[in-house]
């Protein structure tokens, strides 16, 4: 009776006859131990460096198959000059016709059953703890540090940032998965030979509706009654002047249980469909609006601009939560808004005089990085306070150190110099800043052929309570002072 070391060795002669067998075997032996630590420490989450994960999923991982892949071909297609004489068609069936050597036979299945349920064990490991990868935050958001260095940041600092990337980019079912993996190896791939767009552009056309992916967490439809919006602000006063504006914000409901759609959030209840056309790919020129009842009808607003201009382009989209929400986590602040934040948080002192002014107009110069930037506003604000207020150069230098880096941060949360993000590179559709958000619709000038326009009353969307006011009396009644 044959041994069953004899069989081993035989196993590992036919690999070794075939050299497309042998450099498999090579590569399997070598990445196999690797690929076992890595696949353990991953499934305990142990290690949380983005390239850990990239080595051993794009490198590692690939060459143990590939390995795996040309030992079976060596094995039965490409032989060496002898025959291998293992595993053939012809070796096997002589094999079976002799009764003493199929026992020999069974061993040598029996082997290769084992491996094979060794190696379908690690690809299964594999493909798990390798999915979870590929939907991590350090795949999506770290691995491509330049690129993602902006979105990365602006989503940490946001009220999203213990929400994956992928909860948003691509959300659940097998279809959008499939998708971004295809457009996610050409985005890596534009990272390799950079070719990527700087800065990436928006709006993002390919998002899916999302609709069916913040509809995960949100439910509009059981939002209701109207929300007190407190905007702080400075002036660019000596005294950086704290002024406020408050809203009654219409925040509305999208109808729920007999309740009926209203407000802001009338525009996604399930019973109305809005559509429009825009002729430019920042969907910012909009040329008509359909809105479509529950009962069918539709009412159709035109800008009176007609189809689209003579040879261009003209898009239609079905309007979701990004036609206003198109920056709900990467938050890129407007230079005022950043240093309001800094200045209310305390980040930026408001005892320093002229801070404010100051800050705002040493964020708004061109830096060619954050390097950069980081030194010039130290030296011109060190500068600047030396020059018109020594005594705080001399005396409080704690103070102006904390105000240089409040200042510092303004502009490096924003601003990307390298991925050419300036301020109002990407900008928010949630209001009507530069008359674009909400006013892109709600202009008066869009018209039914009856005469009826999307409403521009400011009443419509909020009342204004105070605007610009220090200390408004309308927040000393509301808090009974
Ligand atoms: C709360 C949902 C949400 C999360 C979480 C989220 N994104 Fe986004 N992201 C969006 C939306 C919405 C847009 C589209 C903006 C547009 O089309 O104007 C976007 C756009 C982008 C863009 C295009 C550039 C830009 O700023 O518009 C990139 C790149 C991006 N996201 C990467 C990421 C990465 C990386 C993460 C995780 C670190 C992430 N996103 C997490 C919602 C999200
Ligand atoms: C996986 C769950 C999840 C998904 C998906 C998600 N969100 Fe959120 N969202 C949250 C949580 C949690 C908060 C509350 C954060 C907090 O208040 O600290 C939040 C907060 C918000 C807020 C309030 C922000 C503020 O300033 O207080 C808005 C607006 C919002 N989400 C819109 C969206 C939009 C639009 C999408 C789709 C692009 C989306 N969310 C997708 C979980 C989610
Ligand atoms: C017509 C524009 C518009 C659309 C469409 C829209 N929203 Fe909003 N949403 C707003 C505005 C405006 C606010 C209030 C803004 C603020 O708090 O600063 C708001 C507030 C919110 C909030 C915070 C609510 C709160 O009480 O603080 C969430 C969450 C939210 N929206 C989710 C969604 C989701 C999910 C969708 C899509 C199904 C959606 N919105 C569609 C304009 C819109
Ligand atoms: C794509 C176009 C479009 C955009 C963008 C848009 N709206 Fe509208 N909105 C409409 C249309 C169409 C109506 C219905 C007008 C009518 O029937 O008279 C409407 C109606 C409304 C209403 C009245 C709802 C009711 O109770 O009947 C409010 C409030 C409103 N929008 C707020 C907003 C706010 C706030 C924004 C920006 C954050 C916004 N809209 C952005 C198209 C738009
Ligand atoms: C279609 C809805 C809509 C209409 C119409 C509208 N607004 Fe607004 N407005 C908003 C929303 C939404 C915000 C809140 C933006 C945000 O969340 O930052 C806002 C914010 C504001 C603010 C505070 C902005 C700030 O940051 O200080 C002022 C002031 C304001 N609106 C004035 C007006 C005036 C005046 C009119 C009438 C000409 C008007 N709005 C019409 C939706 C509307």
């Amino acid at each position: 009776m044959i041994k069953f070391t004899q069989i081993i060795s035989a196993f590992i002669n036919g690999i070794a006859r075939s050299r497309v067998s042998l450099v498999g075997a090579t590569m399997t032996t070598a990445s196999f131990p690797i690929l076992l630590v890595g696949i353990i420490l991953e499934l305990f989450g142990l290690i949380h460096n983005q390239y850990f994960g990239f080595v051993l999923y794009m490198f590692i991982a690939p060459a143990f198959i590939l390995g795996l892949v040309l030992i079976f071909l060596g094995l039965f297609v490409f032989k060496g000059k002898e025959a291998v004489g293992l595993f053939t068609h012809e070796y096997l069936s002589e094999k079976l016709s002799v009764p003493e050597n199929f026992i020999k036979v069974r061993k040598l299945i029996f082997l290769a059953t084992s491996l094979t349920f060794v190696n379908v064990f690690v690809i299964i490991l594999l493909a798990y703890t390798g999915y979870h990868y590929t939907e991590s935050n350090e795949f999506c958001g770290q691995l491509c540090h330049t690129v993602m260095a902006p979105e990365y940041s602006t989503y940490s600092n946001s009220p999203h940032s213990r929400v994956k990337c992928v909860e948003c980019h691509i959300g659940s079912g097998a279809t959008w998965y499939a998708k971004s993996k295809l457009s996610g190896t050409r985005q890596l791939l534009a990272v390799v030979v950079k070719s990527y767009a700087t800065p990436i552009e928006t709006p993002v056309h390919g998002l899916r509706p999302a609709r069916e992916t913040c509809e995960e967490c949100h439910r509009p439809e059981l939002f209701h009654g109207d929300k007190l919006y407190i905007k702080d602000k400075f002036l660019s006063d000596e005294k950086n002047t704290h002024v406020q504006t408050v809203l009654l914000l219409k925040v509305g409901s999208g109808g729920y249980r007999g309740s009926e759609a209203h407000g802001i959030h009338w525009h996604v209840s399930e019973h109305n469909k809005i559509t429009y056309t825009h002729s430019d790919w920042e969907r910012e020129e909009i040329n008509q609006v359909t809105l479509t009842k529950p009962d069918g009808t539709m009412v159709v607003f035109d800008k009176g601009t007609g189809e689209a201009p003579e040879g261009g382009q003209s898009y239609v989209r079905e309007m979701d939560c990004i036609d206003c929400h198109n920056r709900p986590t990467h938050i890129y602040k407007s230079p005022d808004e950043a240093l309001d934040e800094k200045l209310l948080l305390g980040a930026i002192p408001t005892e320093l005089p002229f801070i404010r002014k100051i800050g705002y107009e040493l964020i708004t110069r061109e830096y060619g990085s954050h390097d950069e930037a980081k030194n010039q506003i130290a030296t011109e604000l060190r500068g600047w306070y030396r020059l018109k207020y020594p005594e705080v150069v001399d005396n409080n230098m704690p103070l102006l150190d904390k105000a240089i880096a409040g200042v510092q941060a303004a502009y490096l949360e924003n601003v990307w110099p390298t991925m050419k993000i300036g301020w109002n590179t990407y900008r928010s559709l949630l209001g009507h800043s530069d008359n674009s958000g909400c006013f892109r619709c709600h202009d008066d000038e869009h018209e039914t052929s009856s005469g009826e326009t999307i409403s521009m009353d400011c009443e419509a969307c909020h009342i204004i309570l105070a605007e610009d006011e220090a200390n408004p009396e309308i927040l000393k009644t509301i808090q009974g002072i």
